[in-house]
C-alpha cells in the first residue's frame, strides 16, 4: 500500500494543477529547450544521451500542456547555428524527430495534436523532413494542441526572408513601402498563423535567446530556470505557468 502510494506520488506533479487559474493558461507557450549536453556530461554519459532523454522530457510536458489547456507549444529542437556542432552530433540529432514520432506520434494522435514545423526546410536530411511532413499530414485536421517544432530555425534568416519577400511585394507593386505594417511581417514570417508566445522557458541556466523568435518574444514573460531539459519536469512548467500568472502584463501601457 505504502509502495503504491509512493509511485502515485512520483508520477503526479507536485503542484495540484487546481493552483493554476484555468482562466489564464499561457494561450502560447515557447521552450529553448538547453542543457541535454551539460546533463549527460554531469553523468559522465555521452552528450547525445543527455539528447535522448531529453526527448522524453519532450513527450512529457508536451502532454502536460495539452492536459492545461494551452493551445500552441512551440519547441526550440534545433537552431541554424546548430550546424557548426560535430557531425556526428548534428547526425544525430537529425535522426531524433523520426525516433521520437515513430514512438509518440500514435498517442500524439490520441490525444488530438496537431504536430508543425517551424524552420529552414532546405538543408534538413530528407528522412527527418520526410517524418515530420508525414507527422504533421496525418494530424492536420486535430483540434487540440498544436505541437510546433522549431527545426533548423533561427530568427535572423527568418527576418532576412520575411525583408525579402516584402521587398518582392512592392517591386512588383502589390505594396507600398508606407503601408508595410505589423501584420505583413506576422505573414512573412515562419510563425505566421501562430499567436505571439506569451510565455519564454528557457532551461539550463543560460540568460539569452539565442536568435530565436527575436519578433515575436517583443511583448512574452521570460522565465529562467537552472534545471537542464532532461530534468525538467511538470513540475517546473507548473512553476513557470505559476508565475506567469502572477504578472501584470502592461504592453506599454498601465
Ligand atoms: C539543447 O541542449 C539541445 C540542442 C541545442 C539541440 P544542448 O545540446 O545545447 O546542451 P548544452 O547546452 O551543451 O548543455
Ligand atoms: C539554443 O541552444 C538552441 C536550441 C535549444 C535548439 P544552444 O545551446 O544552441 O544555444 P547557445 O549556443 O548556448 O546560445
Ligand atoms: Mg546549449
Amino acid at each position: 500500500m505504502f509502495q503504491r502510494l509512493k509511485t502515485w506520488f512520483a508520477k503526479a506533479p507536485a503542484q495540484p494543477v487546481q493552483q493554476l487559474a484555468a482562466d489564464n493558461i499561457p494561450q502560447h507557450i515557447a521552450i529553448i529547450m538547453d542543457g541535454n549536453g551539460r546533463w549527460a556530461k554531469k553523468r559522465g554519459l555521452p552528450r547525445m544521451a543527455g539528447h535522448h532523454s531529453g526527448m522524453k522530457t519532450v513527450k512529457r510536458i508536451t502532454m502536460e500542456a495539452n492536459r492545461l489547456g494551452v493551445k500552441y507549444l512551440t519547441l526550440y529542437a534545433f537552431s541554424t547555428e546548430n550546424w557548426k556542432r560535430p557531425k556526428d552530433e548534428v547526425e544525430f540529432l537529425m535522426k531524433l524527430p523520426q525516433e521520437f514520432l515513430s514512438i509518440e506520434l500514435k498517442e500524439l494522435i490520441e490525444n488530438n495534436v496537431q504536430v508543425r514545423m517551424m524552420g529552414l526546410r532546405e538543408n534538413l536530411p530528407a528522412h527527418t523532413l520526410s517524418a515530420v511532413e508525414e507527422a504533421i499530414q496525418r494530424t492536420k485536421n486535430n483540434t487540440g494542441l498544436v505541437l510546433n517544432f522549431a527545426l533548423n530555425y533561427g530568427s535572423r534568416k527568418e527576418m532576412i526572408e520575411a525583408v525579402r519577400h516584402i521587398g518582392e511585394e512592392i517591386q512588383s507593386g502589390r505594396l507600398k513601402p508606407e503601408d508595410i505594417n505589423d501584420s505583413h511581417m506576422n505573414e512573412a514570417l515562419l510563425s505566421s498563423g501562430l499567436p505571439d508566445p506569451d510565455l519564454l522557458i528557457r532551461t539550463s541556466g543560460e540568460l539569452r535567446l539565442s536568435n530565436f523568435m527575436l519578433w515575436q518574444l517583443a511583448y512574452s514573460e521570460l522565465w529562467f530556470t537552472d534545471v537542464y531539459w532532461p530534468e525538467f519536469t511538470e513540475h517546473h512548467f507548473h512553476e513557470a505557468v505559476s508565475e506567469y500568472q502572477r504578472r501584470a502584463r502592461r504592453y506599454g501601457g498601465l
